[in-house]
């Protein structure tokens, strides 16, 4: 539906492009004319995932943990090499695990708040100071998620995903001089690889989920990619520091207990 060279050669990375959202970003990207390069931990599946984009376009890949600043100064050094800048970077990895506030230990609150919140800093940074503030010029697109009315069942990624977005309106402010726009898309319920890790109870409770959504159905990971890509292009030039729910309404109407009192149940 977009220009088919909306993003001609554009240099653009995607954290966690290896699968479900970020690799529907990368596709869609790629399709549209930008060079691509996708990062995640795990070598193999990531190769794997930058050999079957190059059916769209050219992509590059590296192995980074976000988490590590040496892994993403690494990148950076890898992006400048073959492309010489980064035009726009979209913030996607992250992960987190479902479970009741009081039963969450120390060590997995930090593992949520290093990936979801530490993680997307890191990286917005090393890619502003390496790239886009030289170039006074820059896009960041971060992913987060609906924790519009909090996140009962998951607060640590709430809280991520809250600072995520508080972030994205400092920065909006501040890298303003350097003509760098930063934006999120907060997605509900995608269907998508990311689903696939919940437990069989928590997925269970899918179908009356999508009936309490307004619009009746989870989100597919194109829809979150058209949002990105309208956010990554100049169709949006005068759009910074904002997020758009791609949720079917979820953040306006919906029982956001269920998963908490799902978990509750399964713990007796
Ligand atoms: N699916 C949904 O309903 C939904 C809703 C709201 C928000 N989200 C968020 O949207 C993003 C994509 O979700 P998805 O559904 O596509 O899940 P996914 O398939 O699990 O994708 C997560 C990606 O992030 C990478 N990743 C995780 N931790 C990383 C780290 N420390 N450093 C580098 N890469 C890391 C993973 O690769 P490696 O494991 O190889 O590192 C993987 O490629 C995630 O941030 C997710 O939390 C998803």
């Amino acid at each position: 539906m977009y220009d088919k060279e909306l993003f001609k050669d554009k240099i653009v990375l995607v954290t966690g492009g290896r699968s479900g959202i970020g690799y529907a970003i990368a596709q869609q990207m790629l399709g549209l004319g930008a060079k691509v390069t996708i990062a995640s931990r795990k070598e193999e599946p990531l190769q794997k995932a930058a050999e079957e984009l190059a059916a769209f376009g050219p992509c590059d890949y590296k192995a980074c943990d976000i988490r590590q600043t040496e892994q993403i100064i690494a990148l950076a050094k890898q992006i400048k090499e073959r492309h010489g800048r980064l035009d726009i970077l979209v913030n996607n990895a992250g992960g987190q695990f479902p479970a009741l506030a009081e039963m969450i230990n120390d060590k997995g609150w930090n593992a949520v708040i290093n990936n979801n919140l530490n993680g997307t800093f890191f990286m917005s940074r090393e890619m502003a100071t390496h790239f886009f503030i030289p170039q006074e010029e820059g896009i960041i697109v971060n992913i987060t998620a609906n924790a519009h009315r909090g996140f009962p069942g998951m607060i640590h990624t709430g809280a991520a995903r809250a600072g995520v977005e508080n972030m994205c309106k400092t920065l909006a402010n501040e890298w303003s001089r350097f003509n760098i726009r930063v934006n999120c898309v907060a997605p509900g319920i995608i269907e998508s690889s990311g689903l696939d890790q919940y437990p069989p109870q928590v997925q269970s409770m899918f179908e009356a989920a999508k009936k309490a959504i307004p619009l009746h159905r989870f989100g597919t990971v194109e829809e979150v990619a058209n949002a990105v890509s309208f956010l990554a292009s100049p169709l949006s030039s005068y759009i910074t520091g904002s997020t758009i729910y791609v949720d079917g309404a979820q953040h306006l109407n919906y029982d956001n207990m269920g998963l908490a009192n799902t978990i509750r149940e399964l713990m007796g």
